[in-house]
């Protein structure tokens, strides 16, 4: 017998199907009008819906694993990688490829910047400390060491100084962020990239959540340092659509200034006895849904709608950002400028407690904890629905402050963090971890599982000792006896 139910003996109805999908994301954060400030990104606009809704649906069955059968994924990849190229520095022969998302885009342009330096024995890719984390993923996929460099403490930049310093004769590509996700600020590109092709490196700029959204807030007015491949020095750039593109999940483009370097992030095999294997991505099988919905959205809001979604959201963080700091305890880190925002605390603060409060008042904000010297925070994109929410926003933020002060500042218990530090996770098995969780405040089986207790706790940890733990989360998380 199993917990859950598998297979039913004869197929179930649609309605009964549908019904079932409603009562299960019953409890999820709401991916629609803007109270969650990470992770969704909602256009606010029904008839752009369900032209995305309409074009995946009629692409979910073609493979993109062969386009010489399916020759539309060719025509498709080329019509969004050449509209993305366009915005952001290239043009119509601007070699690019459509991959599922930020990560996937990431892995690539290490992978390409590797393999073009095969001479190199064991390759380095230098990043300012905020890039994101699917850097590090990349150099543990793909055998890359990843040298960290770090960034400005009040503006939160990468410090070209650093990068150029940190770069030897292993280095294979260093990177810059347009903007970084944690605190929404644009590296120094041009200074990076001028620096890199001076020592003959190529460089990536993580445009990922930046590509799809600067051009936008550029032609608004805000104040957008140059950061695309018309740069001197970026070889490569990963513009997301599946975040300010405001496409369904599954779509990013990776641009290349050169057909040689995207070459290097393609693989081929032929080395077995079935089919032969080419990809543009790490994916082989893979449905053109998310394509066709990402080529749909775009050509369903057209300039004019990006240009103003691109404003809304450019107001929406000035009037948070404004309104933050008229909120004893409560500040911005940096100065923001795109349309993601860190929110810290001047005074000690417990953020995390914070967080909670807020999303028991409808406002999902996301905790970031601190990372040598950074201040934890909790961060909010703001998307082109978050203007009309934004006086309501501050209204719930200024209260969970008042509701949170009289706590002090964020304290893990001292002999758990102890005991963390110490104890070998990987030699717990599901239930032994489980059992663990309630002495450090955490209920699971909570419909709104209080995250402040597992934050705190975190936050006093090392990193490699978060990830243990988090990994060891997961794993319980989807043990189907503790759940
Ligand atoms: C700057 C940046 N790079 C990379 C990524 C990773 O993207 P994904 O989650 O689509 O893999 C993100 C995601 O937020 C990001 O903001």
């Amino acid at each position: 017998m199993t917990a859950h139910p598998g297979l039913p003996a004869v197929g179930r109805p649609t309605a009964d199907l549908l019904a079932e999908l409603a009562a299960l994301t019953a409890a999820d954060l709401p991916t629609r009008g803007g109270r969650t400030a990470a992770y969704v990104y909602d256009s606010g606009r029904p008839e752009v819906r369900a032209a995305a809704e309409q074009a995946y649906l009629a692409m979910m069955e073609v493979n993109g694993l062969d386009p010489t059968a399916f020759p539309s994924i060719v025509a498709l990849e080329r019509r969004v990688v050449g509209a993305t190229a366009a915005r952001l520095g290239g043009d119509d022969a601007t070699p690019g490829i459509f991959t599922s998302g930020g990560t996937e885009s990431i892995i690539l342009a290490v992978k390409a910047a590797r393999d073009a330096r095969p001479d190199v024995a064991a390759p380095e890719i230098v990043v300012p400390v905020t890039a994101h984390a699917a850097f590090h993923k990349a150099g543990a996929y793909l055998g890359v060491t990843v040298v960290s460099t770090p960034v400005d403490p009040k503006t939160f930049r990468a410090d070209p100084a650093l990068i150029a310093a940190a770069c030897t004769d292993r280095t294979v590509l260093v990177v810059a962020s347009a903007p970084s996700y944690a605190h929404g600020v644009v590296d120094p590109v041009a200074a990076i990239a001028a620096d890199a092709a001076a020592r003959g490196i190529p460089c990536h700029v993580d445009a990922c959540v930046g590509g799809w959204l600067l051009p936008w807030l550029a032609e608004a007015g805000a104040p957008v340092p140059a950061f695309d491949l018309s740069v001197p020095g970026v070889t490569s750039l990963s513009c997301d659509l599946h975040k300010f593109g405001y496409t369904p999940k599954g779509a990013s483009v990776l641009l290349f200034r050169d057909e040689a370097m995207r070459l290097r992030a393609y693989y081929a095999c032929a080395a077995w006895p079935g089919y032969t294997v080419v990809n543009s991505t790490v994916q082989s099988s893979k449905g053109a849904g998310p394509l066709a919905g990402a080529w749909a959205t775009l050509q369903a809001l057209g300039e004019e709608g990006y240009r103003e979604l691109g404003r809304a959201a450019l107001a929406a963080t000035t009037l948070l950002v404004e309104g933050i700091g008229a909120i004893d305890g409560l500040t911005v880190l940096g100065a923001p400028e795109a349309t993601l925002v860190a929110v810290g605390t001047d005074t000690g603060l417990d953020l995390f407690e914070l967080a909670d409060e807020s999303r028991a008042r409808g406002f999902f904000l996301q905790p970031q904890l601190s990372l040598d010297g950074l201040p934890a925070n909790l961060h909010l994109t703001l998307t082109g629905v978050s203007v009309d929410g934004v006086a309501e926003l501050l209204a719930v933020l200024a209260e969970c402050a008042d509701a949170v002060r009289p706590l002090g500042p964020p304290q893990a218990p001292d002999d758990l963090v102890e005991l963390l530090r110490e104890v070998d996770l990987t030699a717990l098995d599901n239930a032994g971890f489980a059992a663990l969780l309630p002495a450090a405040g955490i209920d699971l089986s909570a419909a709104e599982p209080r995250m402040a207790p597992v934050n705190r706790l975190l936050d006093a940890l090392p990193p490699t000792v978060r990830e243990a733990i988090v990994t060891r989360f997961l794993s319980a998380l989807y043990s189907p006896h503790l759940g």
